[in-house]
């Protein structure tokens, strides 16, 4: 780790921590293995990756009531500790296009760091850590688990991504889908394994939900 990069992650823990709706420091810290583990098979800059992975989350506006706020103060953040105009750019640029949300209704290109911090994110939503998250994230924002009259959604669009739906519905409009979305050939490996796992969790809750 370059100092700057400490910097950055102490930086990250502070304003992370507290979250319970499955985006608190640790999905962070997860984030940052799973892109150091696609940096070792994908050539890309290690220290740009890793510091875009550490803050990616920072002024997300379902996380934060003042992203632009937020943004501003990473920006003047890494400027103090190091890091030169052309590289905050980087590390924001992949910020504000790597989300699902920013990437629903037309594919946005991301840079080959960009591409990393994107697979790690979406491997973090995904297998039992994924189911751990669905769960917590519907119960902070006071979603049903389950309602087997609700369909799930054909398609997810910006205007309807954030309405209140069933934990289990995102499972097959969102999560199912992750693998095949991958940039990374190492991602969809390691998520359709993943992807099998939740498939079977899936099925085993239904069952029980009907006995
Ligand atoms: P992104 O930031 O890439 O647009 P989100 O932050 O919305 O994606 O999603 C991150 C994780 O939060 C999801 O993978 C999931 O675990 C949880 N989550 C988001 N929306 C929902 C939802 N409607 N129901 C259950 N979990 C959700
Ligand atoms: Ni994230």
């Amino acid at each position: 780790m370059t100092e700057r990069l400490t910097k950055v992650a102490e930086f990250a823990q502070q304003m992370m921590t507290g979250d319970h709706s499955g985006h608190g420091f640790d999905h962070i810290e997860r984030v940052v293995n799973l892109t150091r583990q696609l940096l070792a098979e994908n050539p890309a800059n290690g220290e740009l990756a890793l510091t875009a992975a550490y803050l990616h989350d920072c002024f997300d506006d379902k996380l934060t009531a003042d992203p632009a706020t937020r943004r501003n103060e990473v920006i003047t953040y890494l400027t103090e500790v190091g890091y030169q105009t052309a590289e905050v750019d980087q590390v924001l640029d992949i910020i504000d296009h790597m989300s699902f949300a920013a990437n629903l209704e037309q594919h946005q290109k991301l840079s080959p760091e960009g591409q990393l911090v994107q697979d790690a994110d979406r491997l973090d939503a995904i297998g039992a850590i994924g189911i751990a998250r669905a769960f917590s994230y519907g119960a902070v924002h006071g979603y049903a688990m389950y309602d087997p009259k609700v369909q799930p959604r054909e398609r997810l669009t910006k205007e309807n991504y954030r309405q209140p739906e069933t934990t289990i519905n995102h499972f097959y409009e969102k999560l199912f889908k992750l693998p095949e979305q991958m940039n990374t050939a190492t991602a969809r490996r390691i998520g359709n394994g993943r992807k099998r796992y939740m498939q079977e969790f899936v099925m085993e809750f239904k069952q029980e939900w009907e006995l």
